[in-house]
């Protein structure tokens, strides 16, 4: 089936979030090492970020490598890395013939510096596209990040600029590494695991969470489509009732 011409052209959400999960599982039942399913895993994330501009998802941010992730086994974590880069070198063309404008958020000062090399080249060739924007969460956890919003904002108390009566939500929001894009509308997480870990725990506030069970390297177009439609049949209340929101959707 077609699920795309299902799709409600007037209901895209602006910004999708993905957790990735899988590829290590997926990797395993192939009799392979890890590694191969985040190969494989790449070939997924040009799909998505394909998907994303064929129906205008105009923000898409997935999980590449959070903060944690660097307790995983050193060969692992060297291999990601190498990955990254060599993706990242080997598909900024693309990006540019696609209209894909690439960002990082992040503790990026830790990763390796040919890394940090590769990520800059490629958001610099990158910047001027606006088609889409694919914002990858490297060195990543929500819990870093607002631990740094906290932290500079106790800043601007200590020099008397902020009076801490005044603190309101905008000053938290404006002091996170997505402060320029909206909040994400969608969260999706592949491999049936059904928690957040550490991700966009703020922004994630009133979003939509699609969890499936299927392994990343094996969520393509039409999965992402699957979950586009699911999403267009919630309801999204902010806290309102239904009948508040059928009143005011005819008013
Ligand atoms: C989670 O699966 C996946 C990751 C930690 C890495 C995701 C990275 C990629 C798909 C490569 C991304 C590349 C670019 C350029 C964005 P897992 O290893 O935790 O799987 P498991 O739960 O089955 O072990």
């Amino acid at each position: 089936m077609d699920l795309k011409s299902h799709i409600d052209p007037l209901n895209i959400p602006k910004h999708v979030a993905i957790i990735m999960d899988g590829n290590g599982r997926w990797a395993k039942k192939q009799g392979e090492d890890r590694i191969f399913g985040h190969y494989e895993g790449v070939n997924s994330v040009r799909e998505i970020v394909e998907a994303c501009g064929e129906i205008g998802v105009k923000f898409l941010t997935l999980y590449a490598f959070s903060t944690e992730n660097w307790n995983r086994p050193k060969e692992e974590v060297d291999a990601l890395m190498e990955l990254l880069v060599n993706t990242i070198a080997m598909e900024t063309p693309n990006l540019n013939k696609k209209g894909v404008k690439l960002k990082v958020i992040g503790d990026t000062d830790s990763l390796p510096a040919g890394c940090q090399n590769e990520l800059q080249e490629s958001i610099t060739a990158t910047k001027d596209n606006d088609r889409v924007t694919l914002i990858l969460a490297l060195s990543y956890s929500s819990k870093w990040e607002i631990t740094n919003a906290v932290k500079q904002i106790a800043r601007q108390v200590a020099e008397g600029k902020l009076d801490p009566k005044d603190i309101q939500s905008k000053h938290i929001e404006a002091n996170l590494c997505t402060c320029e894009w909206p909040d994400p509308e969608l969260m999706i997480r592949t491999s049936g695991e059904h928690r957040i870990s550490n991700f966009l725990l703020w922004q994630l506030a009133y979003a939509e969470f699609y969890f499936t069970d299927t392994l990343w390297p094996e969520f393509r177009k039409q999965d992402f489509f699957k979950a586009i439609l699911s999403y267009q049949k919630r309801e999204r209340r902010f806290g309102q009732t239904s009948e508040q929101l059928s009143t005011s959707s005819h008013s």
